[in-house]
């Protein structure tokens, strides 16, 4: 059912330093800081040749991303995306196999301008897994 890695978000304190050390030391290709206040992050997407990482830091008060970032100051990798040809039909396979489905349920806009859902850590081995559909 999944198909490509869309994107690997690590949650950072300072944007700043991240992209710093992905442009500078790692040498990849960074786009400028976008902040998306509909999702508490500013964004810095690292394009690499098959898939891209975020580079999140928390904004504003309600930041879904306030409290991993407090429990990780050095950063840490907050959740990976995966793509999907129907999110609905997704999302339904998920639910009817047990797996719990973050918020009311219903797709939200991304970051990326298509619809997304979270899925639980608990139910991932682990890992707050972000489906998309492209
Ligand atoms: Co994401």
């Amino acid at each position: 059912m999944i198909g490509r890695l869309n994107h690997v978000a690590i949650a950072v304190k300072d944007l700043a330093a991240a992209t710093a050390i992905y442009r500078d030391t790692l040498g990849a290709e960074v786009s400028e800081p976008l902040p998306q206040p509909a999702h508490g992050v500013t964004v810095v997407f690292v394009q690499l040749p098959n898939t891209k990482i975020e580079l999140l830091e928390p904004l504003g008060e309600n930041s879904t991303i306030a409290g991993f970032v407090e429990k990780n100051p050095a950063g840490g990798i907050h959740h990976v995306c995966y793509e999907v040809e129907d999110i609905i039909a997704a999302r339904d396979k998920l639910k009817a196999d047990g797996a719990r489905v973050l918020g009311n349920g219903e797709p939200k806009i991304g970051a990326h301008g298509k619809p997304v859902l979270f899925l639980h850590p608990k139910d991932f081995c682990g890992t707050l897994v972000e489906i998309e559909q492209v």
